[in-house]
C-alpha cells in the first residue's frame, strides 16, 4: 500500500565530477526498478548535474537542506524555489547533524517544512533520540516533541505527503543499527502521533529508518510492517552498494 522509498543522503561527499561518475554507474543498475522509489540527495553543488543526468529515469533528486525565505539578504542560504527549479523533488529537513552542528531546532524545522511544501518539494523530516535519551527512557517524549513541534500548522489535505525518517542518533554512522523490532516500535509510535496530527492521511505517510543501514541488514529492517524505506548515508555512496540497498539486499 505504501511504496517503499530508498534515499541516499550523501552528506558532504561527491564533487560534481564524482556525481557524474556515480549517476552514470547507477542508472543501468537500477533501470526497470519500479516498485521502489529511488532518491539521491547530493550536496547543493552537485544537484544541477544530478537532475540533468537523471531526467526521465526512475531516480529522483533531493537536497539536504533549504532556507525558509524565498530570497533576500541571507548570505549563504538556498531557497526551496531555487531547488525546485533545479529539478529537485525532495528535501531532507532537520537531520541530526544539522540539529547538532548547525543549531537547527524544532522551530526552524517547522519553518523549513512549510516552506518546502510551498515550493512544491516533499520534505523528508528526520527525528530520533540520542543514546542518553534512550537510556533515560525518554524516547517517546523526545520523538513526540520533535513531531508535534516540527509539524505544527500542517493539515492532512495539503501535507499528507510528508516523509518521516526515524534516525536514532546513536545509530548514525556508527555501525550500530537499531534492531528491526526497536525500529518498528519507534515507527509505530511515530504513526500514532501522525494520526493525531493528520488523521487518516497518516496511514499513507512513509516512515523511513536511518542509521547504519547496509546491504546485509536492509532486508530484515524493510520486512517490518511500519518501515517504509530507508535513509542511507555511508552505504549509499558506492553504486554497487546502493543498488543492493534499493533492491533490499537482493
Ligand atoms: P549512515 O547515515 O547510514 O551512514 O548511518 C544515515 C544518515 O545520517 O542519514
Amino acid at each position: 500500500m505504501r511504496k517503499p522509498i530508498m534515499a541516499g543522503n550523501w552528506k558532504l561527499n561527491k564533487t560534481p565530477n564524482e556525481t557524474i561518475v556515480f549517476v552514470e554507474e547507477i542508472k543501468p543498475l537500477l533501470a526497470g526498478v519500479d516498485d521502489v522509489e529511488i532518491v539521491i540527495c547530493p550536496p547543493f553543488t552537485s544537484i544541477n548535474v544530478a537532475t540533468y543526468l537523471t531526467k526521465n529515469t526512475n531516480i529522483k533528486v533531493g537536497a539536504q537542506n533549504l532556507y525558509w525565505e524565498k530570497s533576500g539578504a541571507f548570505t549563504g542560504e538556498v531557497s526551496g524555489e531555487m531547488l525546485k527549479e533545479l529539478g529537485c523533488d525532495y528535501v531532507i529537513i532537520g537531520h541530526s547533524e544539522r540539529r547538532q552542528y548547525f543549531g537547527e531546532t524544532d522551530r526552524t524545522v517547522n519553518k523549513k517544512i512549510l516552506s518546502a511544501f510551498a515550493a512544491g518539494l516533499i520534505p523528508i523530516v528526520c527525528v530520533g533520540e540520542t543514546l542518553q535519551e534512550r537510556a533515560a527512557g525518554r524516547i517517546e517524549q523526545v520523538i513526540s516533541t520533535q513531531i508535534r513541534e516540527g509539524l505544527k500548522g500542517l493539515n492532512a489535505r495539503e501535507h499528507g505527503k510528508i516523509i518521516i525518517a526515524y534516525e536514532p542518533v546513536w545509530a548514525i554512522g556508527t555501525g550500530q543499527t537499531a534492531t528491526p523490532e526497536q525500529a518498528n516500535a519507534a515507527h509505530m509510535l511515530i504513526r500514532k502521533l501522525l494520526t493525531e496530527i493528520l488523521g487518516e492521511a497518516a496511514q499513507a505517510v512513509r516512515i523511513q529508518y536511518g542509521g547504519s543501514v547496509k546491504p546485509d541488514n536492509v532486508k530484515e529492517l524493510l520486512a517490518q510492517p511500519d518501515i517504509d524505506g530507508a535513509l542511507i548515508g555511508g552505504a549509499a555512496l558506492k553504486a554497487d552498494s546502493f543498488e543492493k540497498l534499493v533492491k533490499f539486499g537482493r
